[in-house]
């Protein structure tokens, strides 16, 4: 039951502040970051995964991640990129997808990239993917170490009914098997497809809305950028 605490997380860039006072917990379940473009959704799970520099704590287990080697992070962690062709080094698909294991040194768990890779990419050069099945092999090339906490950045661009349902299907295994999943999303849609356990919104580097689910509202929405008033009313005159 991996718990993930993040305390007064504060990041800046060149002077600017990116995060700022950060306090949320994610215990084992689905959590949405949710936000508009450049609000510090990235920023924020590149932290949680040790991967920027932060002033204040990330904390799994009540152990400071800080004290933990790359190695130790990537085992208790796993960073799905939201640009999928970041991470790609290896000549084929099979090979790309098997090499956390070798690194990590891990068994991991294939059954996650049985559901998202199909077969017949296997024997494919990663680089030349097209930007769904891009999508499948990173998500499936990092979370088949079997870590306990993911953290999927934007993992529904660029994926088809197909891909969303099988995405969907990865994460509800995921809960089933009590990881601490965190997603962020900057459209909506996604969210009620997820049916997450609770939300927190950040707009401005600044948490300014959190809770369960089922709480959040339409106000919350529109004031984080994620939902417009003509969106609303659309909904109402196809209603
Ligand atoms: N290495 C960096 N140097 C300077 N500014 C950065 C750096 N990384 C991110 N930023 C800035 O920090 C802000 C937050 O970026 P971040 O990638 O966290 O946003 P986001 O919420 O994930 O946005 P998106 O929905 O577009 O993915 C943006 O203004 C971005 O330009
Ligand atoms: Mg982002």
């Amino acid at each position: 039951m991996p718990r993930v605490e993040v305390r007064d997380l504060t990041v800046r860039y060149g002077g600017r502040y990116i995060l700022s006072d950060i306090n949320v917990e994610f215990d084992s379940g689905i959590h949405i970051v949710l936000g508009r473009n450049g609000a510090g959704k990235t920023t924020l799970l590149r932290a949680i995964a040790g991967l920027v520099n932060f002033m204040g704590d990330v904390m799994v287990d009540g152990r400071s991640i800080k004290g933990l080697s790359r190695k130790e992070l990537s085992k208790l962690i796993a960073y799905c990129w939201q640009n999928p062709f970041y991470g790609f080094i290896e000549v084929s698909v099979r090979d790309e997808i098997e090499v956390i294991l070798k690194t990590l040194r891990v068994l991991g768990n294939s059954y996650i990239a049985d559901i998202l890779v199909p077969k017949h990419l296997m024997d494919r050069d990663p680089t030349t993917l097209s930007g769904g099945e891009a999508r499948r092999v990173s998500i499936a090339s990092i979370l088949i170490a079997d870590q306990p906490i993911w953290l999927l950045d934007e993992p529904f661009t660029n994926l088809d009914r197909d891909g969303v349902e099988a995405l969907i299907k990865v994460v509800e295994y995921g809960r089933k098997k009590g990881k601490t999943i965190v997603v962020s999303l900057h459209e909506i849609f996604y969210a009620y497809l997820l049916n997450p356990d609770t939300y927190i919104v950040i707009d401005g580097g600044r948490i300014i809305g959190n809770g369960v689910w089922s709480s959040i509202t339409d106000e919350m929405l529109i004031n984080s950028g994620l939902l417009t008033i003509g969106d609303i009313c659309v909904n109402l005159y196809s209603r």
